[in-house]
């Protein structure tokens, strides 16, 4: 992360940058899920058209959602090569990943994994994801790929992060001004075994990544969370909860076996769900370092809203 650049429509001082991008950003973002969904042929080998309108989704609105008809053999290779063709290949390697860093979501009732949230059938408050990576480790983009949907629930709201820039913005310049102080959010260590398995982490929540991009840190978790003790601070918190809560740009996508949310780590829960035989939920996650980037999307800039089509 960086200081806001001259010119970002980031930049509190420059709201005739900010007006701008706001206007073309919010005339641009879907109205719905199903505006986010891209019909792939076979996610292994995306076609052009195919690229294009899942890149062009995630310069519009920060994701994209694929669906195909995966072979049920295909596993970990499909959020892998779809990264690859989205130009994600840093992947986070999280301590409970697999060997290959594609970590596979499912409800467990043992092990190390089952102390651990997403690895049972409760629901998930808002977040974005690695929240509590140090700076050199932050997440940018992510793929939830979906091989197996629960018998019900398990749902997943999204909120693109700048569209919860604009709400806070628009609400009171002061909100973006207290959670972007570089102290506002602090994630306490964890230990493992009398071990600090990762240090505290204390950073903003957003912050302008060298090349003019928004980062998002959040966890709307209550539990292992300290915020700066800070009045602008409690007020921001508040107002992006209720932002959370109620904006109409939130959407809710059930994911089914071979869909995939592909995003620059947006804002995002889960519904608790409940397993069967038949439908017991497996999502494979792959975390990166790096952002979707195509040759559509402008730092802080937004295509004007044009129908595509995939
Ligand atoms: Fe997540």
């Amino acid at each position: 992360m960086s200081a806001v650049p001259a010119g970002s429509p980031f930049d509190l001082d420059d709201d005739a940058a900010y007006r701008d991008w706001r206007r073309r950003k919010l005339a641009a973002c879907p109205r719905s899920a199903s505006e986010l969904l891209v019909e792939v042929a076979d996610p292994l080998q995306l076609t052009a058209a195919e690229r294009d309108a899942l890149l062009d989704r995630c310069a519009r609105s920060n994701m994209a959602v694929y669906v195909s008809r995966p072979p049920l053999a295909a596993g970990s290779e499909i959020p892998r090569r779809v990264g690859e063709q989205l130009g994600l290949h840093t992947l986070d390697v999280n301590y409970l990943a697999d060997d290959d860093g594609i970590t596979p979501l499912a409800a467990t009732d043992s092990g190390t994994r089952s102390a651990y949230i997403p690895y049972t059938n409760r629901a998930i408050r808002w977040h974005t994801d690695g929240y509590y990576n140090p700076p050199p480790r932050q997440i940018r983009a992510m793929i939830l790929h979906c091989v197996q949907r629960a018998e019900s629930g398990g749902e997943n709201r999204l909120l693109d992060h700048e569209l919860a820039y604009i709400a806070l913005r628009d609400a009171d310049p002061a909100h973006i001004r207290a959670l972007m102080l570089p102290d506002t959010m602090t994630i306490p260590a964890r230990s493992e075994e009398g071990e600090v398995a990762r240090g505290d982490q204390t950073g903003p929540v957003f912050s302008v990544d060298a090349d003019g991009s928004l980062h998002m840190r959040y966890t709307a978790r209550t539990r292992s969370i300290a915020w700066k003790d800070d009045a602008a601070v409690r007020a921001a918190t508040e107002a992006l909860q209720r932002i959370l809560d109620a904006d109409p740009h939130v959407l809710c996508l059930r994911q089914e076996p071979g869909m995939g949310i592909v995003c620059n780590n947006v804002l995002h829960d889960r519904a608790a769900f409940t397993d069967s035989p038949q439908h017991r939920r497996l999502v494979l996650r792959a975390r990166y370092y790096e952002r979707i980037d195509g040759p559509a999307l402008v730092r802080g800039q937004v295509p004007s809203a044009t129908v595509v089509s995939a």
